[in-house]
């Protein structure tokens, strides 16, 4: 795990922590939504910046159910984890145009940039996509994850038909879409890439020209 990818982790615990502020008040089956330790959320976490202490309540079932059953141990029912992905898959926005790839130069520095929404970055400003912190994505390259399969060849591999575009698409927006408590973050769904940010990165992976396929 590179440097990067430490810090998502540390975001991802937060969030998982976080998951149950609000969902129910006596803690149910999700002992992270006790009394206590509610109290003890509020009395460790404070706003800076951006980064507010409201990103510590749940938005979604998703995060609940994900942060109860990661707790409890337990494998998610297939019922539920079903539920969530194609709720997920139901949300997700194709491009209007119809045009899946931008510039994978553009691509390749967003998949490189780990900044954004932070409490120093400055809002407002375009977030990274951090895929290095996870993915293999071009060859040779120090800084790259392996909490994500590797990436490296993938429009090679996949080719770039209409069922790729769509799947590698999806995946990119909402991974819950595929994997209902999916470590990947939903750069679309949570709005922390634009459309043309996700095009950019769509090239990266499957333009013959990218780093990646060659
Ligand atoms: C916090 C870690 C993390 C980050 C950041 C991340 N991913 Fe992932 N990604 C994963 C994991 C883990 C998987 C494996 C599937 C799963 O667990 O849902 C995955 C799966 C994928 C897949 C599907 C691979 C396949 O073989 O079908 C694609 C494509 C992908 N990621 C692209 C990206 C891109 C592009 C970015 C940056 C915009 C990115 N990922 C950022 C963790 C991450």
């Amino acid at each position: 795990m590179n440097k990067f990818a430490t810090s998502v982790f540390a975001l991802g615990a937060v969030a998982l922590l976080g998951g149950c502020a609000g969902m129910q008040s006596g803690g149910g089956d999700n002992p992270f939504a006790t009394t206590a330790f509610q109290t003890i959320l509020k009395k460790d976490f404070s706003s800076k910046g951006q980064a507010k202490v409201s990103r510590l309540k749940q938005t979604d079932a998703t995060q609940y159910e994900c942060s109860k059953y990661a707790y409890l141990g337990k494998p998610m029912p297939e019922t539920v984890s079903k539920g969530i992905e194609s709720k997920a898959l139901a949300s997700v926005v194709y491009p209007a145009d119809g045009r899946y790839l931008g510039d994978w130069k553009e691509g390749l520095k967003i998949a490189s940039d780990g900044k954004g929404m932070q409490w120093n970055d400055k809002p407002g400003t375009p977030n990274g996509g951090n895929c290095l912190a996870c993915h293999q994505v071009v060859p040779n390259d120090p800084s790259q994850g392996d909490i994500g399969p590797s990436l490296i060849g993938y429009g090679k591999l996949r080719g770039s038909s209409q069922a790729i575009l769509k799947y590698t698409w999806a995946r990119i927006y909402d991974s819950a879409s595929f994997n209902a408590c999916s470590f990947m973050p939903p750069f679309g769904a949570h709005r922390i890439l634009t459309e043309q940010q996700m095009k950019d990165v769509m090239a990266l992976l499957l333009d013959p020209n990218s780093p990646v396929n060659k």
